[in-house]
């Protein structure tokens, strides 16, 4: 005999990670966004990509004109430019910005064009400080990504990553996890990434970029050190493994929903599988 089809129960069919919130910051190269996109998808919740906003306002101020290559160098010195940064706040306030929460396809767009690989490219990576460490543009672009973070955390859940999201963004998210990574595997992620290739000459050119980074990166989020009530995970070792634990902590998180005759049923047990 064939079991009858299964007709999912409206308390099954409620995705199971309603309403809870994951922060996760950590440095460039600490393989974060691989591990938030991964957990996001296998708990069936949205994921928010926070960098991405700070990219995208770069993207369209280069597209503008604005010189924030010029203003890099001066930023580094410890000089602002107050009029470009006047006008990059202002780009920013009324940017036509939208930004995808599909874990398994996420995409940017600005203006209407899709900017999703573009804003990965080296030049974009080499100008973001600028328009990251802009104090205004912080603060729309937080307004928006709480917003985003809102409205993910009621429909499905959310894993939100970036710099500042267990301090600044979203200090009251249920799951709050700093991740780090053994120094030389962040150097060797980041020379992939930027130069495809992992050998000693490209990690030696990687490591005065990510050096810099960091640097510029923490004048405005403190995202080297886990505040309090901040788990550390250590993504050192494989991503099987950094999925599992965020699952776990996800797990321990979400409140244990039982069925109608008081058994813990399977599909509440997060953190079973990635
Ligand atoms: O993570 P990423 O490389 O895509 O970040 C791009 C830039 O934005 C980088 O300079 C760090 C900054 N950033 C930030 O200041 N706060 C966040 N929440 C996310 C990113």
């Amino acid at each position: 005999m064939h079991a009858p089809p299964e007709h999912p129960s409206p308390s099954s069919a409620r995705p199971r990670a309603r309403g809870l919130v994951v922060a996760v910051d950590g440095p460039s190269g600490s393989g974060k966004s691989t591990l938030c996109r991964r957990t996001a998808a296998a708990l069936g919740a949205g994921y928010l990509d926070t960098g991405a906003y700070y990219r995208a306002v770069c993207w369209a101020a280069l597209e503008d004109g604005f010189d924030l290559a010029g203003a890099s160098s001066s930023a580094a010195a410890g000089e602002r430019d107050h009029g470009l940064d006047e006008a990059v706040s202002s780009l920013a306030r009324g940017l036509d910005l939208r930004v995808g929460t599909d874990p398994e396809r996420p995409y940017v767009i600005v203006r209407g064009t899709d900017v999703t690989a573009a804003i990965r490219e080296s030049r974009i990576s080499a100008a973001v400080s600028v328009v990251a460490t802009n104090l205004e543009v912080r603060a729309e672009l937080i307004a928006r990504q709480r917003a985003a973070i809102a409205a993910q955390a009621a429909q499905r859940g959310v894993v939100a990553e970036g710099r500042d999201l267990t301090t600044v963004v979203a200090p009251d998210a249920a799951v709050r996890v700093l991740v780090v990574v053994d120094e030389e595997r962040r150097l060797a992620r980041r020379a992939l990434e930027l130069h495809g290739s992992a050998d000693a000459a490209a990690v030696d050119r990687t490591r005065d970029e990510v050096v810099r980074r960091d640097r510029d990166d923490s004048t405005v989020a403190a995202f080297t050190e886990a505040a309090d009530g901040v788990t550390v995970l250590d993504n050192s070792g494989t991503l099987e493994k950094g999925v599992e634990a965020l699952l776990a902590l996800v797990g321990a998180a979400l409140p244990v929903r039982t069925s109608s005759s008081g058994a813990q049923t399977a599909h509440d047990q997060a953190g079973a599988r990635a």
